[in-house]
């Protein structure tokens, strides 16, 4: 059985945040969940070890299926880490350790280091890389002629240590009897307060005669650790292209790419253009020959055929074809917008749903609403969606009706299709098909004094 430990247990001291390392996100997932979802097809059995505000972290893994959070209640080092698992470790499973602020791992890598442990005579592999920056501070492969002999800590590292190229990648992959054994030697680091390192089982399992290997791979972008806030923004700008790589030859018009920033789930489709400034987010579609216009955020939504988007928000919405919204519309969750729809500026729309050839052009709140279709809703509509206890109620807005500006619906409430309401009205009951509400004050008209 392949099991996968993933190390997230530590506070991350060096981000100075208040947030454990693994919930900062890059970009638009987190830490944990970047990593999770390149590795959840691996195996069926995942250990996350988690510790720092354990609650916070585990509230993220519950989404996945296949993911068991072990406590590290003392966050004592990362072979410490590893011990809080033995009792679930069998003797003959392969065990890959990944430390978690490492997320940009590519899963092949994964896949080549289990298929060289399942098929070559050794006991335990790390792999490891060697950053352009030489200084980096990663734990230092120390070998003799040849010979893997123990891995040493940066900061442990003599002048002569710290000049060797090859250097931890913080991934690795045992056989799990040998895992146990050799784990279950090592000792508190005598430079470091009480702190067990995994890093020195290499040095025990050559105690122990097992054939232990130090797998070299170059590709050390995908091996970047995040420990401060300028790691983060290194793994992000890396992320980020990757990102945009994949679309580039896909017959998408990116005006400005490096001004575009893409998610590692967004799905973009022919003929698509993206103006500068926009941010696609999270599993965010878009489908045939969308325009994107400039300074434009879509965050987990679909954006159907042939619609345009003008400098505007769209949260966890699906938007249908042919649609026209912004400039400076905000589409927030839960909005189901169907063909042909126009949203214009500055409408702001939640949990709504909105049926065709319906227009809502300018300055307009409208919540928890149902509105039909080919209905007009003049400029600077509300609906009255939350009442003095904060609870939200509906409004139904039915098929062809007509809503005059500045009118505000006071919910609970239906209108009928086909009805009117005329300009500056407050209803505040529901009004039958095919009427005419008015609640507008008489008009009167004086003598102006002054002149
Ligand atoms: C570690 C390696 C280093 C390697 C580098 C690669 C050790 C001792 N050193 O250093 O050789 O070059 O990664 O990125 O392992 N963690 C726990 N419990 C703990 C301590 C840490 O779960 O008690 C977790 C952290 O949350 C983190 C991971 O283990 O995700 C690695 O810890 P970190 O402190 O980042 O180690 P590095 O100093 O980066
Ligand atoms: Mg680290």
């Amino acid at each position: 059985m392949i099991k996968l430990i993933i190390l997230a247990a530590g506070k991350g001291s060096r981000m100075n945040s208040s947030i454990p390392k693994v919930l900062h996100k890059v970009y638009d997932k987190t830490i944990i969940e970047i990593l999770l979802d390149k590795v959840k097809e691996i195996t069926p059995d995942i250990l996350v070890i988690v510790g720092y505000k354990q609650k916070e972290v585990e509230e993220v893994l519950i989404k996945y299926d296949n993911v068991t959070p072990i406590l590290q209640k003392e966050q004592l080092g990362t072979a410490h880490a590893i011990m809080q698992a033995k009792d679930i470790i069998n003797d003959d499973d392969i065990v890959i350790i990944i430390n978690a602020d490492t997320p940009m791992i590519k899963e092949e890598t994964l896949r080549n280091l289990i298929q060289l442990i399942q098929t070559q005579n050794y006991q335990g592999i790390v792999l490891s890389t060697m950053f352009e920056d030489k200084s980096l501070p990663y734990g230092r492969i120390i070998k003799e002629n040849d010979k893997f002999l123990e891995i040493i800590e940066s900061k442990h590292c003599s002048k002569e240590e710290l000049k060797i190229e090859e250097v931890n990648a913080g991934l690795y992959c045992f056989k799990g009897a040998e895992l146990k054994q050799s784990l279950m030697q090592i000792k508190e680091n005598a430079q470091e307060n009480k702190e067990m390192y995994l890093t020195d089982i290499v040095y025990y399992m050559n105690q122990n005669n097992k054939n232990v290997l130090a797998y070299l791979d170059k590709d050390y972008h995908q091996f970047q650790g995040i420990n401060t806030q300028d790691d983060l923004e290194v793994v992000t700008q890396y992320y980020l292209n990757n990102n945009r790589k994949k679309f580039i030859g896909k017959n998408i018009n990116f005006i400005d790419i490096k001004n575009t920033y893409i998610g590692q789930d967004v799905c973009i489709s022919s003929g698509v253009t993206i103006y500068p400034n926009t941010n696609l987010m999270n599993a965010t579609i878009l489908d045939r020959n969308v325009i994107i216009r400039e300074n434009s955020t879509i965050i987990d939504s679909y954006i159907g055929c042939n619609t345009i988007i003008e400098q505007s928000k769209i949260e966890k919405s699906f938007i249908g074809n042919n649609c026209i919204i912004g400039p400076f519309s905000n589409i927030r969750e839960l909005s189901n917008i169907n063909d042909n729809v126009k949203i214009g500026s500055f409408v702001e729309v939640k949990m709504t749903n909105i049926d065709t050839n319906t227009k809502l052009p300018h300055l307009s709140y409208v919540g928890d609403t149902t509105i039909g279709k080919n209905v007009n809703i003049g400029a600077g509509v509300i609906t009255a969606n939350m009442n003095i206890n904060h609870k939200k109620n509906n409004t139904i807005i039915e098929d062809n009706v007509f809503i005059g500006s500045n009118s505000v619906l006071i919910a609970p409430v239906k209108i009928e299709e086909k009805s009117i309401i005329a300009a500056s009205s407050t209803i505040s009951k529901d009004i039958e098909k095919n009427k005419l509400a008015i609640t507008r004050a008489n008009l009167e008209i004086k003598n102006n004094n002054k002149c």
